[in-house]
């Protein structure tokens, strides 16, 4: 291996800026050149990229975002892109490719690795958290910590007025984010899309506690909920309770932010465990987080399960512990 590539895929997550750095700066100590494919998979295909050296990635381990860019590129479905995007890396002098993004970046680099042969090694960012094989992804901490931070200052006004609040949260298939957001934020009931039938228990719940003389409620929605996010939520609630409410859509501030002390750790372990991976020749791995540590996973066995499974013990803690 002479040199490396590495992009950004998918929606950007706090944390990829830290991965970026982790991944050049480990890439030199081993006397590795870096680049940086722009914009995701469409920088691959039109051999779009910047030089990544120590001094390049000085100052961003801080910084949300990702500074090479991110894009969904519909394109990269096509074998043949897939063939010229190969053919570029080529012409770029460029051996091995790291893909920081989910698991739909993932099935491109792997057929990147099938039909053209080329290294790969990915990790997982994205603030959904629904990547199998890795207990959190880049950009999951900070997402829910600045959920809380806006459940925090939401409790203020709705002890004050008795107001009803549904808190819509990212995650248009997955419900980690909610589900983690409503159990460190004291949530009265939260629905996410795995689940059904949720809506009727947390009614139950919220008219018990409104009997026991409970003033305020909020309620954590996944967007992605079959009911249609908080704005689908929230009318059904607000009418069988006969109560008075407000919808708040948190949407893509979720997205931004400095990441926390968590992503900026996960990120740097595995940002320099994935060139490690690649340049001792191991291809087709995903570096994962299992039992707290960084671990590399095979990345065909992460596609081929797909998303993991709600956390069915943390969804009963929600419940349980409205009161
Ligand atoms: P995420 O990586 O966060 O799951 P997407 O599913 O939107 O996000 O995928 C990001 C990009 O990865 C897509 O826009 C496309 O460029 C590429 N991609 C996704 N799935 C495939 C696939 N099956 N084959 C080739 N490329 C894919
Ligand atoms: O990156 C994941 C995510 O933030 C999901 O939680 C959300 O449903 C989606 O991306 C939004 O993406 P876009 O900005 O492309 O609408």
């Amino acid at each position: 291996m002479k040199r490396l590539g590495i992009l950004t895929s998918g929606g950007d997550a706090p944390g990829m800026n830290a991965a970026i750095r982790a991944a050049v700066r480990t890439a030199t100590r081993l006397g590795v050149g870096m680049v940086g494919y722009l914009d995701g998979y469409c920088g691959l295909v039109r051999g779009a990229f910047v030089e990544l050296d120590d001094r390049a990635v000085g100052n961003i381990i801080q910084r949300g975002g990702t500074i090479l860019g991110t894009s969904r590129c519909p394109e990269f479905f096509d074998p043949e892109v897939r063939a010229q995007a190969a053919n570029q890396m080529k012409l770029d002098g460029v051996d091995g490719l790291i893909v920081i993004g989910g698991d739909g970046s993932f099935r491109g680099a792997l057929a990147l690795q099938d039909e053209c042969g080329v290294a790969v090694a990915g990790l997982p960012g994205t603030i959904d958290n629904d990547v199998w094989g890795t207990e959190e992804s880049i950009g999951f901490d900070t997402a829910v910590n600045t959920a809380l931070l806006a459940i925090d200052q939401l409790r203020d006004t709705g002890e004050s007025t008795g107001m009803m609040f549904f808190v819509e949260v990212m995650g248009r298939t997955s419900g980690a984010i909610a589900l983690h957001t409503a159990v460190a934020g004291g949530a009265a009931g939260v629905v996410v899309p795995e689940a059904h039938a949720e809506i009727g228990l947390v009614i139950e719940r919220i008219r018990e506690t409104m009997a026991k003389g409970k003033r305020s409620h909020i309620i954590v929605v996944a967007e992605g909920d079959e009911a249609g996010g908080a704005f689908g939520v929230a009318p059904i609630i607000g009418k069988a309770l006969d109560r008075p409410y407000r919808v708040v859509v948190l949407g893509h501030t979720q997205r931004g932010g400095r990441p926390t002390m968590r992503d900026r750790l996960v990120a740097s372990e595995g940002g320099a465990m994935a060139v490690e991976a690649l340049v001792a020749g191991r291809t087709g791995v995903m570096i994962g987080r299992q039992g707290g540590r960084s671990v590399e996973v095979n990345l065909r066995d992460v596609v081929n399960n797909g998303h993991p499974p709600v956390n069915a013990g943390l969804l009963r803690l929600a419940q349980q512990l409205s009161g």
